[in-house]
C-alpha cells in the first residue's frame, strides 16, 4: 500500500487497550512549534473508518494543548481555523494567547490537524515534482481566457486520475470528510475525561465543522462558537460555494469608499484625487490589462489570478489596508518600472503565504480531498457545468474565476465521504451555540451566519459592525465582553446586538479593545500577548 506510513495497523490484542485509552499529556517534540508558550502534546488513536470502529486500521491524532494560565482549568476548548485543507495546530499556537483572553483565561485550548492535513494522514495525490508542477500550473483562473474553463474541467478528471493512480486516495479518500473529523472531536472529548461535553471554537470552514458536530451530537454540546460562517447547505449540497462570495465585491467597494473617507494621510490611493468609484473602476481595468498581458516577475508570472487572490486575501483583515492601498497605488497608477519592482518584492516575500495565487500542493490536494468528498452532487459533462461558472462570475467579479477549480474538480471527484451527516442543520443543542459574524465579510457573508443561526434552536447571535473575515479580525470592546460572557457564563448577547468597532485605516488592535474593556494598566504587555496573526484564516 503506497503512502500508508501514517496508518497504523494494530494486532487484535491491542484493540481493547486502544478503545479504553485515555489521553496522556507530555512535552511536545523539540522544535515542533516556534513559540515561547509552554505547550503540552498528546497522541490519540482513533479508527480510520468510524463505520468499522473495530477494524485494525487506526490513525493517530497529534493534539497540542495551550494550557490556561490558571490551573486547574474549567476544561478544554477545541479549535479549528478552516480551509478545508489547512492544518490547525500551528495556527492555534499562534493565536492561542488572544483566544485565551477572549474566553476569560479559564480554558485549555486544544487543536489537532484535521484528517487529510498536516500531521494527520495528509491527502496526497503525487510526490512527483513534475506532476505537481503540472497540477499547480493547471489551476488558472476560470476567467483567464476563453479556453480556461474547458482546460480546468479537463484537469479535474486528470488530477483525480493522478490522485487515484499515484496517491493515497484509495486508502483514505472516503475517510477524511467533515463528519469523520466531527467524530474525532467527540473521541477527543471522551479521552479527555472532563465532563464528557464538547467545547469548540471554529472559524471559516471550521464553522461548517462546528455546525456538523453540533448537528450530529447535539447532546454533547456545552459551548460552541462559530465565527465567520459558511453556509453548510451550500458546502455539502451545491455545485459551488455560491453564497460564500456574495459580499466579496461589496467589501472591495467598501475598501475604496473607506479609503476616500480616511484621506491621503492614511490611505495612499486617496491621493489620486479620484472618487471611490473611479478608483474601483481603474483597479478592474488594471486587472483586465494584466489578464491579457501578465508581468514577468522573477520566477513568477504576475497575472490576474495572482493579483485577484492577493486582493481577496487582503480583504480578510483591514489592518493590512494601508499597505494594500500603497500597493494598488503603484500597480494601478505607477510606471511600468515601479510596477515590476514592487511585484518582484511582493512575490519574493509572499512566496510562502500563497497570497498571490501561488498555490501550495499540500493545501490544494487536501482541499480537494476533504471538500470534494464532502460534496454530494457530481456533474457529468462540461456543458452541464457551464451554468455553475456563469453563476459564480455573476455573484462576484473578483472571486468567480478564482474558485472555479474547486467546482471543476469536486464535480468529477472519485471518492464520497463515508458516513456523512445527512440532516438539514435544524437542531436543538443541549446548550445554545453562539454564531458570530462581521457585517462586512468578503469570505463568509453575514447572511450565511443568519442562515445557520436560524437552524440552531436557541442559538445566540453576535454581529460586529466591522469589516474582515470573522469577528476576531475586527477588535471591539463589545465583542470582547460578549465572548467572555458566553464562554465563562453561557450568557448570550441580547437579541439584535450589533457591536461597534473602529473604522478601517484606524489601526485599532485587540490589545486596545481589551485594555479598554478591562482597564488594564499594562498596555505593553497586552500588545505583546494578544496579537491577531495576519493571514491566520
Ligand atoms: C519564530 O518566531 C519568531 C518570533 O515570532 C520569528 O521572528 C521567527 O521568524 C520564527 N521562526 C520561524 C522558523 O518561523
Ligand atoms: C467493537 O468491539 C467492542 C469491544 O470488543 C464491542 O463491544 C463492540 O460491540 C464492537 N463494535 C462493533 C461495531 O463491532
Ligand atoms: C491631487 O490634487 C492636489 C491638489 O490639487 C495636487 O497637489 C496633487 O498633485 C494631485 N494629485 C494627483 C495624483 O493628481
Ligand atoms: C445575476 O445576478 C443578479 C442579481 O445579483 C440576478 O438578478 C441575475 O439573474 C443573475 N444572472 C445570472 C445569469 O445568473
Ligand atoms: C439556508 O441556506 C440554504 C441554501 O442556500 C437554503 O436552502 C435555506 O432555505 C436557508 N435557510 C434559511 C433559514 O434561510
Ligand atoms: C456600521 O458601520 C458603518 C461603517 O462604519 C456605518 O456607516 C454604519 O452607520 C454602522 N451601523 C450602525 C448600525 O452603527
Ligand atoms: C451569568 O448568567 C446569568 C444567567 O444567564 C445572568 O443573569 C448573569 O447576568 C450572567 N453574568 C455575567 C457576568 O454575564
Ligand atoms: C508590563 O509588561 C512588560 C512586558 O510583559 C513588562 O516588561 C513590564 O515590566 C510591565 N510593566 C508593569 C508596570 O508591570
Amino acid at each position: 500500500m503506497f503512502f500508508s506510513r501514517s496508518l497504523v495497523c494494530l494486532a487484535v490484542a491491542d484493540l481493547a487497550q486502544a478503545a479504553s485509552s485515555k489521553i496522556h499529556w507530555g512535552p511536545c517534540d523539540l522544535g515542533e512549534f516556534n513559540t515561547t508558550l509552554s505547550l503540552q502534546c498528546a497522541t490519540l488513536r482513533v479508527p480510520l473508518d468510524y463505520s468499522h470502529p473495530n477494524s485494525s486500521s487506526k490513525i493517530d491524532l497529534k493534539v497540542v494543548k495551550i494550557p490556561a494560565a490558571v490551573q486547574p482549568s474549567r476544561g478544554s476548548i477545541q479549535l479549528n481555523f478552516g480551509g478545508p485543507g489547512l492544518p490547525s495546530r500551528q495556527a492555534a499556537v499562534n493565536i492561542g494567547p488572544l483566544l485565551q483572553m477572549l474566553s476569560g483565561d479559564v480554558y485549555d485550548l486544544l487543536a489537532f490537524d484535521p484528517r487529510g492535513t498536516g500531521t494527520t494522514i495528509p491527502f496526497i495525490c503525487t510526490e512527483d515534482a513534475f506532476t505537481i508542477g503540472q497540477i499547480l500550473d493547471g489551476m488558472e483562473s476560470g476567467t483567464a481566457s476563453d479556453t480556461a474553463l474547458g482546460r480546468l474541467w479537463a484537469r479535474g478528471e486528470v488530477d483525480a486520475n493522478i490522485c487515484k493512480l499515484h496517491g493515497n486516495g484509495n486508502d483514505i479518500g472516503e475517510f477524511i470528510g467533515t463528519a469523520s473529523v466531527a467524530r474525532d472531536m467527540v473521541s477527543l472529548v471522551d479521552a479527555l475525561g472532563e465532563d464528557g461535553m464538547l467545547r469548540y471554537w471554529g472559524f471559516s470552514y471550521g464553522t461548517t465543522l462546528g455546525a456538523t458536530v453540533a448537528a450530529m451530537f447535539p447532546e454533547r454540546v456545552d459551548k460552541l462558537v462559530i465565527d465567520g460562517v459558511q453556509n453548510p447547505h451550500d458546502y455539502y449540497h451545491a455545485d459551488a460555494d455560491f453564497e460564500e462570495w456574495t459580499d466579496s465585491d461589496k467589501v472591495l467597494s467598501y475598501f475604496f469608499t473607506s479609503c476616500i473617507e480616511a484621506g491621503p494621510g492614511k490611505c495612499a490611493l486617496a491621493a489620486q484625487n479620484k472618487t471611490a468609484a473611479e478608483l474601483e473602476q481603474d483597479t478592474y481595468s488594471f486587472l483586465d490589462v494584466i489578464r491579457a498581458a501578465p508581468i514577468p516577475t522573477g520566477a513568477y508570472l504576475a497575472d490576474e489570478n495572482g493579483i485577484k487572490s492577493f486582493i481577496l486575501q487582503e480583504l480578510k483583515d483591514t489592518h493590512g489596508w494601508p499597505t494594500l492601498s500603497q500597493i494598488l497605488a503603484v500597480l494601478v497608477y505607477g510606471s511600468d518600472a515601479t510596477k515590476r519592482q514592487l511585484l518582484g518584492v511582493l512575490y519574493a516575500a509572499e512566496e510562502a503565504a500563497n497570497a498571490l495565487g501561488v498555490h501550495s500542493i499540500d493545501s490544494t490536494q487536501s482541499l480537494w480531498g476533504i471538500h470534494c468528498s464532502d460534496r454530494v452532487p457530481r456533474i457529468d459533462s462540461f456543458d452541464k457545468a457551464a451554468p455553475v461558472f456563469t453563476k459564480l462570475n455573476n455573484i462576484s467579479r473578483l472571486v468567480g474565476g478564482l474558485v472555479a477549480y474547486i467546482t471543476t474538480h469536486c464535480a468529477q471527484w472519485p471518492w464520497h465521504a463515508s458516513s456523512p451527516y445527512t440532516g438539514d442543520f435544524r437542531v436543538k443543542t443541549k446548550n445554545p451555540i453562539l454564531v458570530a459574524s462581521n457585517s462586512r465579510d468578503a469570505h463568509t457573508p453575514l447572511r450565511s451566519a443568519l442562515n445557520v443561526s436560524a437552524g440552531f434552536e436557541g442559538s445566540g447571535f453576535l454581529e460586529v459592525n466591522g469589516t474582515g473575515h470573522a469577528t476576531i479580525s475586527a477588535p471591539s470592546v463589545c465583542g470582547f465582553r460578549a465572548l467572555v460572557a458566553y464562554w465563562t457564563n453561557g450568557t448570550l448577547p441580547s437579541p439584535g446586538t450589533v457591536c461597534e468597532t473602529a473604522q478601517p485605516f484606524d489601526n485599532y488592535e485587540w490589545s486596545d479593545a481589551i485594555a479598554e474593556a478591562t482597564g488594564s494598566k499594562n498596555a505593553t504587555s497586552l500588545k505583546e500577548r494578544v496579537v491577531y496573526p495576519r493571514r491566520l484564516l
